[in-house]
């Protein structure tokens, strides 16, 4: 204040603010941006309101489709004209995926630094409507803002289990929709697993002739006494509905991230080709849960079915990784089997836990020789892996460090703050059943993805963080989304906004908005106070 500023003046100019300048709004955008301006007053979108693209390259015209879908199904045409008020266009310069867009009572303009820097401005462009899953008289409000916005991760992921319990086409393609709203760019496609395999490979049909099918599930947590449910459960994915699944998500600028077991969680597979097992088997689609003795064994033949399934797996999918599991596999069969003695002593391999990292360091070549770079869970560091393979930390944060230090990328996915599983209350009455845990929406929103023990050096490995939905106890696609929402919104938020941004009370102001469309969409969620 300048104090010598009459004050006569001073409450003019007081009364002036007051009369001409209604508190600016406040934003509900989540993930909450690098910068926002509000500004004052709104842009009107209405059946008049058309799209200029600076540049009608095929993928700007297929982004703006995309993203005007919802809105022309009800009744907002947004045709492309050269002279539209919303104005898109890709700069190419800026960070990758950042935007700027501006919203004034005249016009919006979004400018990416790429593709997916325009989507994502459409993506906030959506958010400071009022509501965009309902127009409401014709019109669509847009509050005028000016927004910077680059995320601070490049791997902001969400996985889903769909060999525990199967869900369809449809229901993957209504995931993508939720993770595209949010800003998430990566999807892990958990496809196998002891309880189902989930994609079709044209060598070994009876992957998902016998392999996709169990004849019955598990209730409850398990005991000594079986109690099945007495349902045949299954499915699997044919290779035209995984390629129609890839190209949805890449529409939305989602990287699918096919995982295929090895070498344990893979007794699907077994019951459909017990030859790679280290015993004769017969095998069963498991009917339970947890982990199972019975895995891959290192064998020549094992390792050319692998290769092949796996080169049917790269053809479907574009992206640069391939998630081979890694995880939760007994040595049980391999200490007992003359093979793998025999193995280990031919590649002069002292302890049978070094036979995976055998097993993996081979199957990494391979994808590397095809291009791909390998992603595993992080017991693949116990082995011993090349720093080339891409490390998800999941026991925890240890194998993260350790693999960062290493000199390997790294996406953070701790079951302690990232395994939407887990329970979202401790009063697991009013929940639905679930594996165990309590894993609040708070905690989800704590979690820093880059361990503060890490130097710098260090610390540019880790590349992001990555929610898990494992579905033992979800059959449905409306548990999944109870479990997922509102997790999944503050993944969103410690994936894509700057550390110094998160406010958790403002985010949950935000939330308001963002339940209140996930009600005009038909989404479940966990209400905010509770059941
Ligand atoms: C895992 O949860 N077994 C990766």
């Amino acid at each position: 204040m300048n104090p010598r500023l009459p004050v006569i003046g001073l409450m003019v100019a007081t009364t002036l603010v007051s009369c001409t300048s209604p508190a600016l709004p406040e934003h509900d955008i989540v993930p909450v941006p690098r910068e926002v301006e509000m500004g004052a007053g709104s842009f009107e979108l209405g059946s008049e309101t058309t799209v200029a693209l600076d540049d009608a390259d095929a993928t700007l015209v297929r982004t703006l489709e995309v993203w005007a879908a919802p809105y022309r199904a009800q009744g907002l045409p947004l045709a492309i004209d050269e002279a539209g008020s919303i104005r898109l266009s890709v700069d190419g310069s800026g960070e990758p995926e950042s935007y700027r867009l501006d919203v004034t009572a005249n016009g919006i303009d979004i400018r990416g630094a790429d593709h997916a820097g325009v989507f994502y401005g459409l993506q906030t462009l959506s958010q400071l409507m009022a509501s965009d899953a309902e127009v409401t008289g014709g019109t669509l409000s847009v509050q005028a803002a000016s927004i910077d916005d680059a995320p601070r991760f490049r791997y902001r992921g969400m996985h889903l289990d769909v060999a525990r319990h199967f869900q369809g086409p449809d229901f993957v393609k209504r995931y993508l929709d939720h993770l595209a709203r949010y800003k998430i760019n990566h999807f892990h496609w958990h496809l196998t697993e002891d309880q189902g395999w989930r994609i079709e490979i044209d060598a070994y049909p009876r992957l998902t002739e016998v392999g996709a099918w169990r004849e019955q599930t598990q209730i409850g947590h398990g005991s000594e006494e079986f109690d099945g449910d007495g349902e045949r459960h299954g499915g699997f994915y044919t290779k035209d509905e995984v390629r129609e699944i890839v190209e949805y998500a890449a529409d939305r600028f989602i990287t699918v991230v096919p995982e295929i077991e090895m070498p344990g969680h893979a007794q699907a597979a077994l019951a459909a080709y017990p030859e790679f097992a280290c015993t004769p088997g017969p095998f069963e689609v498991a009917q339970t849960w947890g982990v199972f003795e019975d895995i891959f064994c290192p064998y020549e033949e094992t390792f050319a079915f692998l290769e092949t399934v796996l080169s049917e797996v790269i053809e479907l999918f574009p992206g640069p990784y391939v998630h081979v599991g890694g995880d939760e596999a007994p040595k049980t069969r391999w200490e007992e089997s003359d093979y793998v003695r025999d193995l280990m002593q031919r590649e002069g391999i002292n302890e049978v836990e070094q036979v995976q990292g055998y097993f993996m360091r081979r199957i990494e070549r391979f994808l590397n020789a095809n291009g791909k770079t390998m992603i595993g869970w992080d017991e693949i560091l116990e082995g011993g892996v090349a720093p080339t393979a891409t490390v998800m930390s999941w026991r925890g944060t240890i194998g993260g460090i350790e693999a960062s230090r290493r000199g390997n990328e790294v996406v953070m996915t701790p079951y302690s703050h990232l395994y939407f599983d887990y329970y979202q209350s401790e009063d697991r009455g009013t929940e639905p059943f679930a594996i165990g845990g309590f894993l609040p929406l708070d905690t989800v929103y704590a979690y820093e993805p880059v361990p503060s023990q890490l130097r710098e050096t260090d610390a540019v490995n880790i590349i992001g963080a990555q929610a898990n939905v494992w579905t033992e106890y979800m059959k449905t696609g409306e548990h999944i989304e109870y479990m997922l929402f509102p997790r999944m919104f503050a993944l969103a938020e410690l994936t894509w906004s700057p550390a110094e941004r998160k406010d958790y009370d403002d985010f949950l102001r935000r939330l308001d908005w963002h339940t209140r469309r996930l009600d005009a969409l038909g989404v479940n969620y966990r209400p905010l106070d509770g059941p």
